[in-house]
């Protein structure tokens, strides 16, 4: 089977998501997969959180923090800003305090606080975290394209909807049941019911919006994982170790894409040892892949003259992976 046909064949598996170590094409198969599902009329997104701006790199457009950019008809890409959420967060918090306290501006001890908060480690995670969130559920798209970071950080980002989620349920559970206690009290005082409920309905919120997105995110019917290595002996090590840990986390795992595979016509060609050394090496490792992974690898694609930017570049790839 191919991409195509596994595209084909599996319609409603409308979440994409290419994974897989540091530089290996993540986001070129990203971009080019949304590309050639936007020539076949489907409406696309492909998105990131990387801060390195690779969308912006490879569509030659800077997309940065801006939403979802139109590139082309069909295709609109996204990069998330963490730090962007962030300040908007604290804005929020300071228009709350001010129109709590009827304030102009917020004490400077308070500001402080705002932000020491903001500096956090955890806060970037969960900016990523609730901008995902927002893209996975709006369901205005055909497709969404996850261009995921490298594979470390990837998974954390996918355990962290686990322990979220747990997380969540303690606290839930609580609120729930101090919620029973409150009544009794509010009945007693016959007040502070509402806003009390206020704070459990909140929590029930941000449960139901992690249940849908990582409930989306590991959905057999709704997603393909696809996998990208090269044909290289520590990269099919470390693919094989990877993949056994994303079925730890439920990530179902649709396939292989084998990247920067030297056409082997040139062997034909009167060609540099150099180069037929490596094409040599390549044979071996592309057998071991072949070996390794059966019929899950989906695709190979040819190594190019230059590096992918811009659409006609795209494109090219395309015709490679979708012919
Ligand atoms: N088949 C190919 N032929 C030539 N250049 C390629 C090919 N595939 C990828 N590249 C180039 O390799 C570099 C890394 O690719 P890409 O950015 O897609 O990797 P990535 O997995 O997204 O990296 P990161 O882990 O940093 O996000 C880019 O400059 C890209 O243009
Ligand atoms: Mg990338």
């Amino acid at each position: 089977m191919s991409l195509r046909d596994f595209i084909e064949k599996y319609p409603e598996r409308r979440y994409l998501m290419f994974g897989g170590k540091g530089g290996l094409g993540k986001t070129t198969f990203s971009a080019t997969t949304a590309y050639w599902l936007a020539k076949q009329g489907f409406k696309v997104l492909v998105f990131s959180v990387d801060p390195q701006a690779s969308l912006s790199d490879i569509f030659k457009c800077d997309i940065f923090g801006k939403g979802a950019v139109e590139i082309m008809p069909n295709l609109f890409a996204q990069e998330i800003d963490a730090d962007q959420r962030i300040k908007a967060y604290q804005e929020e918090i300071r228009q709350k305090i001010r129109t709590m306290y009827g304030l102009e501006e917020v004490p400077e001890e308070i500001e402080n606080y705002i932000q020491a908060a903001a500096a956090e480690p955890a806060m970037e995670e969960s900016a990523i975290f609730d901008a995902v969130v927002d893209i996975v559920i709006s369901g205005e798209y055909d497709y969404y394209i996850y261009d995921l970071v490298p594979l470390g950080h990837a998974l954390y980002y996918l355990s962290m909807a686990s322990v979220y989620d747990e997380w969540i349920d303690k606290i839930t559970a609580l609120r729930a049941e101090m919620a029973e206690y409150d009544k009794v009290a509010a009945v007693m005082q016959r007040s502070k019911e509402t806003e009390e409920d206020q704070i459990l309905q909140e929590l029930m919120y941000i449960k139901n919006r992690i249940n849908t997105s990582s409930g989306i995110l590991t959905d057999k019917q709704k997603t393909a994982f696809f996998f990208v290595l090269v044909p290289e002996e520590m990269i099919i090590l470390d693919t094989q170790k990877a993949a056994g840990m994303f079925a730890k986390y439920n990530v179902p795992l649709s396939g292989y894409v084998v990247n920067r595979v030297i056409p082997p016509e040139l062997g034909k060609q009167n060609i540099p040892d150099y180069l037929r050394n490596r094409l040599e090496m390549q044979k071996g490792y592309l057998e071991k892949i072949d070996t390794l992974f059966g019929e899950q690898v989906l695709a190979r694609v040819p190594e190019f003259e230059r590096d992918i930017t811009g659409l006609p570049m795209i494109e090219k790839v395309a015709n490679a992976i979708f012919r």
